[in-house]
């Protein structure tokens, strides 16, 4: 059976490690809004490059996610998907395209996520995730996976990690009570191990 699961949470609730692991685990795609924009940072659009309301900590313009949402979906038989919808009319825009099977919400603390996303350093290669010191890799600065140097996302600065958290409360807290309101939404503790979050969350799926 194809999984079409849903992966809510803050910047830095795991989302991204997460997802990872679902999709390798279910053998389906792994979308996220993050890693698609991050790569078309630069790419024109009618309201400015993405890379203008990255670096700023702000949410890309729906049209031009909804649309990126839309082909990987198409695409995709079973998905995991992260970091989308990040506001009310993301989440209807989705409802109106797919059905979802199973909608978690991570839970992790404030402070917890500053540590996790100021700390974070990801592959620019193979897109492999670590943590200074939470999930170091074994040599500093290079990726186990390809051997690539390990680099800071330029939106994981203090002062930058801060205000992606607001505009999470701002325009996120809307769509986990939409989700709510449909009774499929269900919150898992994130504060624990990657693998031991991994593990509540495969209970969820597989309830
Ligand atoms: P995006 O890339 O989606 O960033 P985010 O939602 O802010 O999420 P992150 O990737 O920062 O965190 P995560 O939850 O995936 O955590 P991770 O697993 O890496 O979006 C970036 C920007 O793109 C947005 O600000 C916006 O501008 C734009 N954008 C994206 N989607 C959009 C949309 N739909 N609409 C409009 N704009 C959009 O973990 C974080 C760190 O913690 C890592 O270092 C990891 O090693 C560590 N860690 C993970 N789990 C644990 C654990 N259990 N214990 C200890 N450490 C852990």
């Amino acid at each position: 059976m194809s999984h079409r699961i849903l992966l809510l949470g803050a910047p830095g609730a795991g989302k991204g490690t997460q997802s990872a692991k679902l999709a390798e685990e279910y053998g389906v795609d792994h979308v996220t809004t993050g890693d698609a924009l991050r790569a078309n940072k630069d790419m024109e659009t009618e309201y400015g490059t993405p890379r203008s309301f990255m670096e700023a900590g702000e949410l890309v313009p729906d049209p031009v996610v909804n649309e990126i949402v839309k082909t990987a979906l198409e695409n995709a038989d079973g998905f995991v998907l992260d970091g989308y919808p990040r506001n009310l009319e993301q989440a209807e825009y989705l409802s109106g395209i797919t059905d979802l099977d199973a909608v978690i919400l991570l839970d992790v603390d404030d402070e917890v996520l500053v540590d996790r996303l100021t700390g974070r350093r990801v592959c620019e290669e193979c897109g492999a995730n670590y943590h200074v010191d939470f999930q170091p890799p074994e040599e500093p600065g290079v990726c186990d996976e390809c051997g690539a140097e390990l680099i800071q996302r330029d939106d994981d600065t203090e002062e930058t990690a801060r205000e992606r958290l607001e505009v999470f409360a701002e325009n996120t807290e809307p769509v986990i009570e939409h989700f709510r309101e449909e009774d499929v939404l269900v919150e898992v503790d994130g504060e624990a191990t990657p693998d031991e979050v991994f593990d509540r969350i495969r209970d969820v799926v597989e309830a």
